[in-house]
């Protein structure tokens, strides 16, 4: 239940934690790209409005010079003139090394009829009467034509004058290279997606696009959809892409000036700052992740420590807060007991020395009351051992200062059960520090300790096993460990075996005050007595001593 309790404070640290440095940074990295793509696009459709305006511009030029060129020609000669082929084709030539682009030359009748003609096609003889073009340069004076086909079935356009001499009509008329003025136009086209065309009012190509259409065939776009100033629109390109067109209206108003560009490839640029944008992101955010983790982590694992020694710290002072009302209790108890015992123990003495006496020494039961006197005796000093113990510890104790050697108390200590180890094929190791330091404390005391502990690890063991009896020292204290491979304490006594008269030997073997009478000789030296014990396997119990120095004499 515990273990959970950290885990959820861990998780509630680590998504508060993300939540509050993510979401800004998350925010923050939308803001800048979502601007940077305004932006972007903004430029993007400058450029393109700014290409398909000059663009407009050059056609415009292009297509005023070849009209001015053509009007200076027919205002500066005669219809006589221009029906001498050999003038007209001079007439051409300077037109040609002028302003270029002119395929043909002809002159035409106020009755449709091509009175002359200079050029590669074979025009002359016919009749152009019926033709919609003738009607309306015979009305508005000045033409310039869509691209059509025409008698030579080839795609062009062309820029006819009419002119009068007297009663005179007639009509000079010049046909561009279609090619040429296509490739004025496609000199717009860049980049690998970018086009540039020229429609009329109904989305018929003038000039040749560069990718998906032919010159004279029908656009996928409706041409009316363009405002009259120059106006960008996004739309799907043929391909089914995401493209940009700028159109802008030429100056005559019949024919539009289109340049478009794939967004992707314009925003490639914009895309590979996006990739960097969001790798430099999600590494923040990586980076972010682990930290918090690492840290939340590092907090409840703290925290945990800290917890768990606090308990252990609570757990201690439960422990000597009962020692010390126990020892208290127990005091009181021993006094009241001790006296009854040395009563009943004179009691029994006086009743042995009655017992010699000649009247009682023949009696049949002499025999039977000396055994149950003896038992008396015995276990009157069994209680007595006990009430000793208790007093013992219940006395204040007013520690006899010595020099001890901690090393020599325990050779001593040992000494004293060596032999009953041996009978019990029990093996003692000694594993002493060479350098421990002489301290100031009670060797009888400290004996006693030592005795106890080896005396249960014996019991422990009952026969054949090993106890191993270590002692060092660090940190200003003297461990001393005591470790046998016996029966172990099941998890359920750990609690109890310093308490007083807790014991699991049988009645006589064990007072179950040996620990406890430990514990407190220890814990008044300013120590601590602990133990692990592994049940089944083994048991050891460390005494850790201050290190006092003795007083200098
Ligand atoms: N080294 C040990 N291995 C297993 N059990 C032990 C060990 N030391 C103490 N105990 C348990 O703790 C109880 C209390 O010990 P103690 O206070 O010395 O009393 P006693 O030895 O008189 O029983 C023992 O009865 C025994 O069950
Ligand atoms: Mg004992």
């Amino acid at each position: 239940m515990k273990s959970s309790l950290y885990r959820n404070l861990q998780r509630k640290i680590i998504a508060v934690t993300l939540a509050v440095s993510l979401a800004p940074l998350v925010i923050l990295g939308l803001t800048i790209y979502s601007g940077f793509a305004q932006m972007a696009r903004d430029k993007i459709e400058e450029q393109i409005r700014y290409r398909a305006m000059a663009q407009a511009e050059a056609v415009d030029l292009f297509l005023k010079e070849r009209t001015a060129i053509l009007c200076a020609m027919a205002d500066t000669h005669t219809l006589c003139d221009m029906k001498d082929e050999r003038k007209l084709s001079r007439i051409l030539e300077v037109m040609n090394a002028r302003a270029g682009a002119f395929v043909d030359l002809g002159v035409i009748s106020n009755s449709g009829q091509h009175l002359a003609y200079v050029g590669p096609y074979d025009l002359r003889g016919l009749n152009y009467y019926q033709q919609a073009w003738f009607g309306e340069v015979m009305t508005t004076g000045l033409y310039i034509s869509d691209v059509y086909m025409g008698y030579r079935q080839l795609p062009h356009f062309i820029i006819a004058v009419r002119r009068q001499e007297g009663s005179n009509t007639w009509i000079l008329r010049a046909t561009v290279d279609p090619d040429i003025f296509g490739g004025i136009v496609r000199s717009a086209q860049i980049g690998k997606t970018g086009d540039a065309f020229i429609v009329n009012r109904e989305g018929i190509f003038q000039t040749r696009p560069r990718f998906g259409g032919d010159i004279l065939s029908k656009w996928h776009f409706n041409p009316r959809e363009f405002g009259r100033k120059t106006t960008v629109i996004e739309g799907l390109n043929g391909r089914g892409k995401k493209t940009l067109y700028a159109g802008c209206w030429l100056r005559n108003g019949k024919w539009l000036l289109v340049t478009t560009q794939e967004a992707a490839e314009e925003m490639s640029g914009l895309f590979g700052a996006r990739n960097t944008e969001i790798a430099l992101v999600a590494c923040g955010i990586l980076a972010i992740i682990l930290t918090t983790i690492f840290t939340a982590r590092m907090t409840v694992n703290h925290l945990r420590e800290t917890d768990v020694r606090m308990n252990e710290l609570n757990a201690q002072l439960v422990q000597s807060d009962k020692m010390a009302a126990l020892g208290k209790m127990a005091a009181g108890v021993a006094h009241e007991i001790n006296n009854p015992l040395a009563v009943i123990l004179q009691k029994t003495g006086w009743m042995e020395d009655l017992l010699e006496e000649s009247e009682f020494r023949d009696s049949e039961n002499c025999q039977e009351f000396r055994e149950s006197l003896h038992k008396i005796e015995e276990h009157v000093e069994r209680a007595r051992k006990v009430v000793h113990n208790m007093l013992g510890f219940a006395r204040k104790m007013e520690p006899h200062m010595e020099d001890v050697d901690v090393n020599a108390t325990l050779r001593q200590t040992i000494s004293l059960l060596e032999n009953y180890a041996r009978n019990n094929n029990i093996e003692i190791i000694t594993n002493l520090s060479q350098d421990l330091p002489i301290i100031a404390s009670d060797q009888s005391r400290l004996q006693q300790v030592f005795l106890n502990l080896l005396n249960n690890a014996i019991d422990a063991i009952d026969k054949n096993g090993t106890i191993e009896v270590k002692s060092q020292s660090g940190n200003g204290l003297i461990h001393v460990d005591i470790k046998d491979n016996g029966r172990g304490i099941p998890k359920e006594e750990q609690k109890k075996v310093f308490d007083p008269f807790f014991t699991t030997k049988e009645t006589g073997k064990g007072t179950g005050l040996g620990l406890w009478v430990s514990y407190d000789i220890v814990s008044k030296m300013g120590g601590s007595l602990g133990f692990v014990s592994q049940p089944g396997k083994g048991t050891t119990f460390t005494v850790a001593l201050p290190v006092v120095a003795p007083e200098k004499k």
